[in-house]
């Protein structure tokens, strides 16, 4: 008879040493709640000799993960390592060794979800994944399982706290992109290399996991159409302000019978809206659906001690498992087949900011290139850029476009001899 869970863990930086610590230091609580004890008995790093924020005995603590997916004492393997490999491969022979798993890796799993989920069921194990996603906001098994019921008409998301953080403040303080973002790393907030971040790439990951579970169909991180928050300057967020809207990366699926449009880019939206109000580091993901109508996850998306939280949540969700003898945890059914359309198909507002020459006539020929591609406009702002200066900077707002159309007259735009530059085209989210 079982009388105690092993538990390995591969990675303790900064989400692996405050799973140690709420492992140990919460053993007696974690001991009730499972049935059983649950026994930090493994965990592989880089380097052993490393100084740890939460010191672990020597007799634990080795460099071989590869040994770890195979140790007999260990009945979860909790991967917290990230990165794309070795991790898959930890991941997969964890599975096969008849291992279940816990991950926070939303790059292994929006990428290697479906292969992932497929083995697992085959060996009859579990991997759960709910940090992957929103760190410390409970969403995956609110999709997996409260919202079981529901078809999800559409996901709206500020999945990424880096970049979330470097947009507050800039709409906040009227700084620019690049001083807040050195800001950012100097507190921690924000890679040394934040091009996942700041590109959009780890929002992606995210929302593909989010997708593939909502929808029920595997849509990997190469079906969202990305765009990244780097062409934002302060007048974006001024002007922004002026006409009402908050600026935000937001990670945005839609489904249209059995079409879905996944995307992420910076987006203008109501300011009164409750995600334009989410700011700093915190994620919220508001998930619309036929029976519910619209709910809001709201709360702090990475960190130590949040991420821990929903990681060790999963290791004690197996822990039952095992314990009671009974399976009551949700495998992850692919069961329906979507199409992934593109960007092209999108219809929204826009806004455009530009900067022509300012002489009579100029606004004439920008409108006729926006007629002439469909656009209609509903608003137009003209912005002196100075005194000494011969040009003007104009924002236009439009009706509903269609992406294609906005993509014609930008090129057309661009070969005005009256136009100096489009500064930005952002898409409006009512
Ligand atoms: N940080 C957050 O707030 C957060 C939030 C949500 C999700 N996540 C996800 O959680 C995971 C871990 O993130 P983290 O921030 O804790 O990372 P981290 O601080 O960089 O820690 C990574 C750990 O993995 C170990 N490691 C790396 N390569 C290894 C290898 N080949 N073999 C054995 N160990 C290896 C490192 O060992 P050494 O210490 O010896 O170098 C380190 O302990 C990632 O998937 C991340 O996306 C993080």
């Amino acid at each position: 008879m079982r009388t105690s869970i092993g538990v390995g863990l591969i990675g303790m930086g900064v989400v692996g040493s405050g799973v140690a610590r709420l492992i140990i230091e919460g053993s007696s609580t974690l001991r009730n709640q499972v049935g059983l004890p649950l026994n930090l008995n493994k965990v592989a790093v880089r380097d052993s000799r490393k100084q740890r924020s939460f010191p672990i005995g020597k007799n634990i603590l080795g460099e071989e993960p590869e040994k770890l997916i195979k140790d007999d004492s260990v009945q979860i393997i909790v991967e917290l390592m990230g990165g794309e490999h070795p991790a898959l491969e930890f991941i997969l022979g964890a599975v096969k060794n008849g291992k279940h798993v816990v991950t926070a890796n939303k790059e292994v799993i929006s990428k290697h979800g479906a292969e992932i989920f497929s083995l697992a069921r085959e060996n009859n194990v579990r991997v759960l994944f709910e940090a992957s996603v929103g760190g410390g906001v409970p969403i995956i098994s609110p999709l997996m399982r409260d919202l079981v019921a529901n078809d999800v008409k559409s996901i709206k998301a500020i999945i990424n706290g880096t970049t979330n953080y470097i947009l507050t403040r800039m709409a906040n303080e009227q700084v620019n992109y690049e001083s807040v973002l050195s800001e950012a790393q100097t507190l921690g907030y924000a890679e040394s290399d934040p091009t996942n971040d700041v590109e959009g790439i780890d929002a992606a990951y995210k929302l593909s996991i989010l997708s593939t579970l909502a929808f029920r169909s595997s849509i990997k991180n190469t079906d969202i159409f990305t765009e990244g928050i780097t062409n934002l300057t302060d007048k974006d967020f001024q002007y922004a302000e002026e006409l009402g809207y908050s600026i935000k990366l937001l990670a945005i699926a839609t489904r249209m019978e059995s079409r879905v449009l996944g995307r992420v880019h910076p987006a203008m939206i109501p300011s009164g809206q409750m995600l334009a109000k989410v700011d700093d580091v915190l994620n919220a993901v508001e998930i619309e659906t036929d029976l519910v109508d619209k709910v809001l996850f709201h709360g702090p998306g990475a960190g130590s001690l949040p991420t821990s939280s929903a990681v060790v949540a999963d290791i004690v969700n197996i822990a039952r498992t095992i314990a009671g003898g009974t399976d009551l945890l949700d495998p992850v059914r692919l069961t329906e087949t979507v199409e992934v359309v593109s960007i092209d198909t999108l219809s929204t507002k826009y806004y455009f900011r530009l900067e022509a020459v300012d002489q009579p006539g100029v606004l004439a020929r920008i409108a006729t290139v926006f007629g002439d591609c469909g656009i209609s406009i509903s608003s137009f702002i003209q912005k002196g850029l100075g005194d000494k200066s011969t040009d003007a900077e104009l924002v236009i707002m439009t009706h509903k476009a269609n992406e294609s159309s906005v993509t014609e007259a930008v090129s057309r735009l661009r070969k005005l001899d009256v136009v100096k530059m489009i500064g930005n085209v952002i898409r409006v989210v009512e």
